[in-house]
């Protein structure tokens, strides 16, 4: 009977410390991300004032959604389209229980952190697009297992598609387009329409051209300009050859048989 009160005592005071520290980090969360992105409209500045302090008052804030309005525990944070700048938002490892992040249509750049999956590890949407995001896509994104939406358009992100991206199977929805990639498609992406992957200049492999097709064609434009070349030389060649012959046949007096074509030429 002892026994099972300490063990109830116990588990209530284990789920009112998660619940407080759980409410403690989010706080925290939210406050890193207000100082560390620039906010040109004051859309956060207004709305995330965090002087309140009542039971689930971080969940009335602009963009902040909670698993329970009561509880200040952020399930998803949709923070696109504010006229949001600066670099990807810090902080984001004390939303500990962030399913979805939203930085749509903003004008955040520089690169995605190197160990986003470690910050956010049970993301299943994360939605980057429309932004000047750059540097290479980080293949840790790989690690968060539960994403099944990764947008990441209209962004200024370089070098290669991670080929760790094959084990990304929950993906539904992803969109690379209009960026500054190159290389081959991961093969797990392969299904997807074209138009995830359109505005590449560099991007190859199914469902886009053929790698070894677009190496072909590049090969064949260089060999048609050298052909272009080569003609132009030789029809400049033959018009100098032509005049200089024309002009100056004694120059050809050893070639008996130019010589008659000259004066061929001479009649003609
Ligand atoms: C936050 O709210 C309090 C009242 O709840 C108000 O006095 C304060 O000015 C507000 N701060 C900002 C930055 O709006
Ligand atoms: C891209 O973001 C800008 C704001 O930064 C917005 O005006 C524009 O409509 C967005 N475009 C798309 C295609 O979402
Ligand atoms: C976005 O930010 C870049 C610099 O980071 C700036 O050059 C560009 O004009 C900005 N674009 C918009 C639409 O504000
Ligand atoms: C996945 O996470 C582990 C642990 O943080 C890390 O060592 C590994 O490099 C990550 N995988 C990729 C593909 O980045
Ligand atoms: C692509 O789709 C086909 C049929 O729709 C399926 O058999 C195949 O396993 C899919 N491949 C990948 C890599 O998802």
């Amino acid at each position: 009977m002892a026994g099972d009160a300490k063990f109830l005592l116990w588990l209530l005071l284990l789920s009112i410390s998660s619940l407080c520290f759980g409410s403690e980090l989010d706080i925290q969360c939210l406050k890193s991300i207000q100082q560390s992105v620039i906010d040109p409209r004051g859309e956060l500045k207004s709305s995330w004032n965090f002087s309140d302090g009542t039971r689930g008052f971080l969940c009335t804030f602009t963009g902040v959604r909670c698993w329970n309005p009561e509880e200040n525990r952020v399930l998803s944070l949709l923070l696109g389209n504010l006229g949001l700048e600066g670099p990807f938002p810090q902080g984001l490892q004390n939303c500990e229980s962030i399913n979805s992040l939203d930085l749509s249509s903003n004008n955040f750049s520089g690169p995605i952190p190197p160990d986003i999956s470690q910050q956010m590890p049970y993301l299943s949407s994360l939605d980057l697009s429309n932004n000047s995001f750059s540097g290479e896509i980080p293949s840790d994104i790989s690690n968060m297992t539960y994403l099944n939406l990764l947008n990441l358009q209209h962004n200024q992100f370089s070098g290669q598609i991670p080929e760790q991206f094959d084990l990304l199977t929950r993906l539904t929805t992803f969109s690379v387009a209009d960026n500054l990639l190159s290389g081959t498609i991961p093969y797990a992406l392969r299904n997807l329409s074209a138009s995830n992957f359109v505005g590449n200049k560099e991007l190859c492999g199914s469902p886009l051209d053929d790698c070894s097709r677009r190496r072909r064609w590049r090969i064949h434009i260089r060999m048609h300009r050298i052909n272009d070349l080569s003609s132009i030389g030789a029809a400049v060649g033959f018009v100098v050859g032509f005049v200089v012959a024309f002009y100056f046949p004694h120059c050809f007096i050893f070639s008996e048989r130019l010589r008659a074509y000259v004066v061929l030429l001479h009649l003609l």
